[in-house]
């Protein structure tokens, strides 16, 4: 059976239209989308899934606190029978609920070579702080701010006069690659564990 991933977004959705792309080319094998999740209904990245055909759902958080707001998405996530989770771009940090629901099921990608820079504006960190190298890194979501385990990372030079904006399109060029590896990677070890467990 096909995994089933759920990705998370708030945004642009550029990552989500990636990891979409490699499922229908095979990239990441034997795999579908059941659903794509914004906690912001006028998010760009959910009108480009509805019209790549997906199934679309906004969650807003609508003053409700953290965890009742986790509770619909851990409940709409049961319900699609998810088996993988992709945060892309998603702006929220997930509670312990919502984490351990999920445990070792829920990865996100972030714009720098962690452990360095997480959190906000990862590229402006990279800049100010003078690295000469940056990249971008698939991880493990755990109850930590962008600290779980590190699954894949890829990295860009930083170019002298490179602006906050330069410097994040070339990191975002190596994100839509190395999202849909670092996927396939996971399903493979995930695919293992289930075949294990079912001896
Ligand atoms: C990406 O830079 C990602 O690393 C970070 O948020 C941005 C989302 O971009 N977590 P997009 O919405 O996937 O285009």
């Amino acid at each position: 059976m096909a995994t089933r991933i759920a990705i998370l977004i708030s945004g642009r959705g550029s990552n989500m239209v990636a990891l979409a792309d490699a499922i229908k080319n095979g990239t990441i094998p034997n795999a579908e989308i059941a659903l794509v999740i914004s906690d912001q209904p006028d998010a760009k990245g959910l009108s480009i899934a509805e019209d790549r055909g997906l199934k679309t759902l906004a969650i807003e958080r609508r003053g409700r606190k953290r965890e009742e707001h986790e509770r619909e998405i851990v409940s709409v996530m049961r319900d699609e029978r998810v088996d993988l989770i992709c945060l892309a771009g998603y702006m929220r940090v997930l509670s312990p609920y919502f984490v351990d629901a999920f445990k070792g099921h829920i990865l996100n990608i972030h714009p720098s070579l962690l452990p360095s820079f997480p959190g906000l504006d990862a590229q402006r960190q990279a800049l100010e702080h003078g690295a000469h190298v940056s990249g971008c890194t698939v991880h493990y979501v755990d109850n930590t701010l962008d600290g779980g385990p590190i699954i894949a990372q890829r990295t860009v030079p930083v170019i002298p006069d490179d602006t906050v904006e330069s410097l994040s399109a070339r990191i975002l060029e190596q994100e839509h690659i190395l999202y849909p590896e670092a996927v396939a990677s996971v399903l493979t070890r995930l695919t293992a564990d289930f075949t294990d467990d079912s001896h």
